[in-house]
């Protein structure tokens, strides 16, 4: 008699090793998961040991042996050997064809190996933290800790983090604009790194600490983020004109990557990440406004028809009720979300995408349109600073007050609703804060000159950070869960704890963003769209084939004992 497969979870989720309990069942995706990993795994390990046999021995001899196997044809061997007398450890697969890589993976081919060493590595050391990931965060093997709030500790360490970075690693930068050559940059890299950087430790630290008083600000913090969004993604498809096929897999590895293997090895919604949809559409927006008759960016009116038609997508989207419904239910696979808690149990599965995308449902726009402009205030800035002092100087002061005026009243009749009210004002208000920020940050040229690099350097990983805090850092405990607990390494001492986790997880983390980085440029070919197209349908062929592997593993019953 088959037993149903509910039955068999059941018994797979009292998995028990000794003391060790794993608290939630096995799934299909997880298996496949080790069944790809340990191959790579295995394979990085003999690799490092070709690679020490061939360094430490005298004389430098290549190992034919698997060459001369007969599943590998004549003129295969040719670039073979091509390959191997290349100077080789070049993380890209050259040359050969997919199939030829995978054949020679599978056979083990020695000069394959020690070719691909560093993406094995790579793809070992991502294997590797998705384990941690899961041990840290669906076992008891660490024990868990509850958040506490206190407002003065929690400004205490923001505090105390930018009086070091200000210390230690404030920068003044000398860039020059591309339009004059003069000094002045406005909103730079580094500028924007910095901004994503200070709001992403107030983010983490929020859900840390639980600040929830202030909610609202973070609401504002992660428009900032669609902000930036909208606003170096129109710079470059404006400026770069690049629309081919490789940059925009790019785009999207770069923000899916790690978050769809979060997801496997979690058995998480890709909803539970929530930032990670909402820049993939918003990003993708971005790319479909400039892209469709991109021959035509260049004329004005073309440019104000393109802005108008986002806004008018985004009214037809989220301001008539029921189309929003209407064009995502297919997508409910995707970005349909259930909370675990009982007490939301029934919201319906859109409500989350819908609640997240909605608040930052018009900010992409916005920043898309001070991109436009933004060559025409760097130019109207330059020509401020050649004015004579007094003039200059009564701009500025009317252009800093009136920021401040505006900042007050937005703080006092906006930003100070509860959270519910201020929900519904956001979306159409977030720009009024952005705005002041932007116009303050850049007041004088000292200012627009400095940022503070550690702060910049964190703005790197924020999508790294944003990930990994759910499980390495908080923890969650059940698929979907929100992660409503801290991870303990050291119970009873809760802030040295906090310094230990923080800091493998900003490494781990760091880890990650270069990891990704790597594996993009191996396995996504920038010039090559025949080879991006092969990549593609062996990387599908690869997971449906460990999938179902995987589903008849668990349905073969000797496992549930
Ligand atoms: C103001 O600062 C931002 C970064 O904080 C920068 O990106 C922007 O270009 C600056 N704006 C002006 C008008 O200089
Ligand atoms: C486009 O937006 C995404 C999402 O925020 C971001 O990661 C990426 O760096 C942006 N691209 C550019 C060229 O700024």
């Amino acid at each position: 008699m088959r037993i149903p497969r509910e039955d068999l979870l059941r018994d797979f989720s009292l998995l028990k090793m000794g003391k060790l309990q794993v608290f939630s069942p096995v799934t299909p995706g997880q298996v496949s998961f080790l069944l790809g990993f340990f191959p790579v795994f295995i394979a990085w390990i003999y690799s490092e040991i070709l690679e020490y046999r061939k360094s430490s021995s005298p004389i430098k001899v290549h190992s034919d042996t698997s060459l001369g196997s007969e599943t590998i044809k004549e003129d295969d061997r040719a670039i073979l050997l091509e390959g191997g007398l290349a100077k080789s450890s070049s993380p890209k697969f050259q040359n050969t064809s997919v199939r030829n890589n995978l054949i020679r993976f599978i056979s083990m081919d020695e000069s394959f190996l020690l070719e691909n060493r560093t993406v094995l590595k790579a793809m070992s050391e991502i294997g590797a933290i998705l384990v941690y990931f899961y041990v840290c965060d669906r076992t008891n093997l660490f024990p868990e800790s509850t958040k506490k709030y206190s407002r003065d500790l929690f400004l205490f360490i923001y505090i105390l983090l930018i009086i070091a970075s200000a210390l230690t690693s404030l920068k003044k930068h000398n860039d020059k604009s591309a339009f004059s050559g003069k000094s002045i940059l406005y909103l730079n890299r580094h500028q924007t790194e910095e901004w994503r950087g200070w709001m992403q430790v107030l983010f983490l630290m929020y859900h840390y600490f639980a600040a929830s008083e202030i909610y609202n600000a973070i609401r504002v913090f992660i428009a900032s983020y669609v902000w930036m969004t909208g606003f170096g993604n129109f710079s470059y498809y404006y400026i770069k004109k690049d629309f081919s096929l490789a940059r925009f897999a790019q785009m999207m590895w770069r923000l899916n990557f790690f978050v769809a293997f979060c997801c496997i090895v979690l058995d998480n919604d890709y909803m539970l990440y929530y930032i990670c949809p909402m820049h993939t559409l918003f990003t993708l927006m971005v790319y479909g406004a400039l892209g469709i008759f991109n021959k035509y960016n260049e004329i004005p009116s073309v440019m104000a028809v393109k802005i108008a038609s986002c806004f008018l997508v985004v009214i037809v989207m989220w301001e008539i009720p029921g189309v929003f419904d209407l064009i995502w239910r297919p997508f409910t696979f995707l970005v349909g979300y259930m909370d675990p808690e009982p007490s939301k149990a029934n919201l319906p599965l859109l409500h989350e995408w819908h609640f997240r995308s909605g608040l930052d449902r018009y900010i992409w726009i916005i920043g898309m349109i001070y991109a436009y402009y933004h060559p025409n205030v760097e130019r109207w800035m330059e020509k401020l600073e050649e004015c004579e002092t007094r003039v200059r100087l009564s701009i500025k002061t009317s252009i800093v007050t009136l920021s401040l005026v505006v900042g007050f009243l937005w703080y006092e009749y906006i930003y100070k609703l509860d959270k519910l009210t201020y929900n519904k004002f956001h979306p159409y208000t977030s720009w009024i804060p952005i705005t002041i920020y932007i116009c303050l940050r850049n007041f004088t040229q000292q200012l627009r000159g400095c940022s503070l690099a550690l702060l910049a350097w964190l703005g790197k990983i924020t999508l790294e950070t944003y990930i990994s805090q759910f499980h390495i850092w908080l923890r969650s405990s059940v698929p979907n869960g929100q992660p409503k607990w801290l991870l303990s390494f050291i119970p009873d001492y809760p802030l040295l704890n906090f310094m230990l986790t923080t800091v493998i997880y900003v490494f781990i983390s760091y880890r990650i963003f270069d990891l990704t980085n790597l594996l993009k440029v191996t396995f996504i070919p920038s010039r090559d769209n025949k080879r991006l197209f092969q990549n593609f349908i062996a990387g599908i062929v690869i997971s449906v084939g460990l999938y179902c592997f995987s589903l008849v593993l668990l349905h073969i019953p000797f496992i549930s004992g």
